[in-house]
């Protein structure tokens, strides 16, 4: 078991590591904290538990390989890990809960550190967390929230804060049109079922639009976040659907593969249908750039310097935030192209 001593020191290398890797600045690199008293059930109680040569082990349960966001994501986790020398015992879910569930149950038998995940769904998670928490391990919650009435099971949430991001789509949508006499037709693209994001990017959407009579969603299916079904539900959207005037994607991989399919039908992306995704990774910029997407609401997903100064805090005994909110912007086409050369993911 480490000492005390060590992991404090351990925690303020990572500390001088995070800030002279320099958050902040325009368009969201930054991350914000709001504070609240953390659990911290265990802390400094299991440090080092299963890797046998002092690191500290981190069990972390991914989503998937949905989009370039999550590729993006699982990058930073990994290189943050290496880089807080920490060992990563990393587990791709493929989009299924219970695989994440198999995870978790995985990194308490091997006796993790710390375990931190990024929930496919919302529900579902108090028993497994119990169990995480009568093992003594801390629960850190990245990306994406669970909907458990019990916050004692995980220490913190660090992510975006989704419902915002659904309201700056909603009010860019209603400044464009706010002149607008006819009706406007939009398809949404939903993200996963009963994910996180897929729900808080719907209500803020709506939030922000319910009081424009003329701006109507006319259909509104799920695409999984992945740019395969986001092409294969517009194909139908616009079978279905004359007229359609904005295509609302909670994600730029469905938005890509909607641009697929209203290109086949012979219309032009970003002109005949109005575009807005989220998430703004290099293929959405480079579509935003070209003007096939018009608006893009950004959503960070270098998560991994956040969640390795967590783990070295909650393992030192620290008060951390309930919720870390990552700092994000928008970006219109015009944005979008003067930022695309640098842009890192
Ligand atoms: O949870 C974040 C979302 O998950 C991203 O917006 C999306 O691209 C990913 O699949």
């Amino acid at each position: 078991m480490k000492s005390f001593t060590k992991m404090g020191a351990l925690a303020a290398i990572v500390t001088v590591m995070l800030f002279s890797a320099g958050c902040g600045g325009n368009n969201g690199t930054g991350s914000s904290q709001t504070n609240a008293p953390t659990n911290n059930q265990s802390a400094g109680g299991n440090q080092g538990g299963a890797a046998g040569n002092g690191k500290v082990v981190l069990g972390f349960s991914q989503v998937g390989a949905e989009s370039g966001w999550r590729t993006a994501n699982t990058d930073s986790i990994k290189e943050s890990a290496a880089e807080a020398g920490f060992e990563l015992k990393f587990s791709d879910a493929q989009q299924k809960q219970e695989n994440q569930i198999k995870a978790i149950r995985s990194f308490i038998q091997q006796k993790a550190d710390v375990i931190a995940f990024s929930p496919v769904v919302e529900s579902g998670w108090d028993t497994v967390l119990q169990e995480a928490k009568d093992a003594g391990i801390p629960v850190i919650l990245t990306d994406r929230a669970v909907d458990s009435q019990d916050t004692s099971l995980y220490e913190t949430f660090i992510g975006s804060d989704f419902v915002e991001e659904g309201r700056r789509a909603g009010k860019w949508l209603v400044e464009q049109f706010k002149d607008a006499a006819e009706p406007v037709k939009i398809v949404e693209l939903q993200g996963t079922t009963g994910s996180a994001p897929a729900i808080d990017r719907k209500n803020g959407f709506e939030e922000v639009i319910k009081d424009n009579a003329n701006l109507q969603i006319v259909a509104s299916q799920t695409g999984d976040f992945t740019r395969a079904k986001g092409k294969e539900v517009m194909q139908s959207f616009l079978q279905a659907h004359k007229d359609i005037d904005v295509l609302y994607a909670h994600n730029d991989d469905m938005g890509l593969g909607a641009i697929q399919a209203i290109e086949a039908a012979g219309l032009v992306p970003g002109k005949d249908i109005i575009i807005i995704t989220v998430d703004a990774v290099k293929d959405g910029m480079t579509a935003a750039a070209e003007g096939k997407i018009n608006f893009i609401v950004e959503c960070n997903p270098l998560l991994g310097p956040q969640l390795m100064q967590a783990v070295n805090d909650v393992l030192a005994g620290k008060e951390i935030p309930r919720r870390i909110v990552t700092e994000e912007g928008t970006f219109t086409s015009e944005e979008a192209k003067a930022v695309l050369a640098d842009r890192k993911y």
